[in-house]
């Protein structure tokens, strides 16, 4: 081959070579930057029940590159929101989110759980209970108060206690939610020798236990049964007592108001709510002296024995100032109330037992257990275990 003739082939040999690095270089870098991908962090991520759920790249995507960070999202649609609130309900949920990656949209899966970690807070725990000998156990519940997202009720051990004895105690009280989270704590109860007159029992001559009835004079703080308050004819409040309108119960009342106004109902923004014993007084008196004391007593309570006087419990009214009580409005209130933490607390049949005629448009707060109440169908008084009907 003549000298030139190789030189050629050389000089097209590096050619062709220099041309087949440039296109797989190329086809590298092409095929790289399609199949750019980021891992993720994490799959699984836990949320504590209460908290809103917000995901953010940087917490998911294993990449420090703010160009596919910011084009994070999240569908949070499969999240069950609680009602009224703004995180979910406590469970397991898949949703999907995406990020773009070089102009592509990437998707994939993640699982969210809400648990409810959290104990009950106390919010009323005295150290110590000074009590006069005789007293009812139940009345123990009244100085305990707590709180939590969840359902959850106070258990007091009461074992070691006997409260014909005087001595002092310890009792466990325990907090203890839907999740079986518990706050456990020891109160020391001190019995003293006094006889108890007050809240239902005093001594006779004989030094025993008699029943007598509680009055609003008598009783030194409301009855709580399971941390619910109970006021019927049965259980009066102290006359003293003024706790005005209770600020939850209060914005409840005016959220479940809104809604009704929302689906079309004339109903007024004013309701009749606490009322002190006072005025409750006056009202009563004022319904003796129309109708008689038998007839009052069906649908008045006597001064210190109103759900009123709780602040927890308030009338419907239309914008003309008429009660609640037209069919439609009766059955949305009946079927609603409980989402805002409400009971229809007096009920047409159940007169003996609540100790009033039918009021569709008295609702007394209860908070969580509503909807346990309401899906029972029981009164208050049944559901508690408590006495009702006459004074
Ligand atoms: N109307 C209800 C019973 C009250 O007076 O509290
Ligand atoms: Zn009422």
């Amino acid at each position: 081959m003549p000298k030139t003739q190789k030189k050629d082939m050389k000089i097209k040999l590096i050619i062709i070579f220099v041309v087949l690095v440039i296109v797989s270089t190329i086809g590298a870098f092409v095929w790289f930057y399609n199949n750019e991908k980021v891992e993720l962090l994490k799959d699984t991520f836990q949320f504590e029940y209460g908290d809103i759920v917000k995901l953010e790249g940087k917490d998911i995507l294993d990449t420090t590159k703010e160009s596919i960070i910011n084009t994070f999202q999240a569908d949070y649609s499969s999240l069950e929101i609680e009602q009224d609130k703004d995180y979910p309900k406590v469970g397991s949920y898949d949703l999907q989110i995406h990020y773009k990656i070089n102009g592509r949209v990437e998707n994939e899966n993640i699982k969210i759980i809400v648990k409810d970690t959290k104990k009950p807070n106390f919010t009323k725990l005295p150290e110590k209970i000074e009590l006069n000998k005789g007293f009812h156990l139940d009345d123990l519940n009244s100085y305990f108060e707590a709180e939590d997202l969840s359902p959850f009720e106070i258990k007091i051990d009461t074992e070691k206690l006997d409260s014909n004895k005087s001595g002092e105690y310890e009792i466990t009280v325990t907090a203890i939610d839907k999740y079986d989270n518990k706050n456990e704590q020891n109160v020391k109860v001190i019995v003293k020798e006094e006889p108890q007159k007050s809240n239902g029992q005093t001594l006779n001559k004989q030094n025993q236990t008699i029943e007598t009835k509680s009055t609003p004079y008598t009783v030194s703080s409301p009855r709580y049964v399971n941390g619910i308050m109970i006021v019927n004819k049965k259980n009066p409040l102290p006359y003293n007592y003024n706790p005005y309108e209770n600020a939850e119960a209060g914005k409840q009342i005016r959220s479940l108001i809104s809604e009704m106004q929302t689906l079309g109902f004339n109903i007024s923004n004013s309701y009749s709510g606490f009322r002190s014993f006072d005025t409750q007084a006056g009202l009563y008196q004022n319904y003796v002296n129309n109708h008689g004391q038998a007839k009052a007593d069906t649908f008045s309570a006597r001064a210190g024995y109103s759900e009123h006087q709780t602040g927890l419990a308030f009338d419907l009214l239309h914008r003309d100032g008429t009660l609640v009580e037209n069919r439609n409005e009766a059955n949305w209130i009946a079927q609603n109330a409980h989402r805002f933490g409400f009971i229809v607390r007096y009920q047409a049949g159940k007169e003996h037992i609540t100790g009033y005629q039918a009021e569709p448009w008295h609702l007394r707060y209860v908070g969580q257990a509503a909807t346990d109440i309401y899906n029972s169908g029981l009164t208050l008084e049944e559901y508690l275990g408590v006495q009702g009907g006459g004074y």
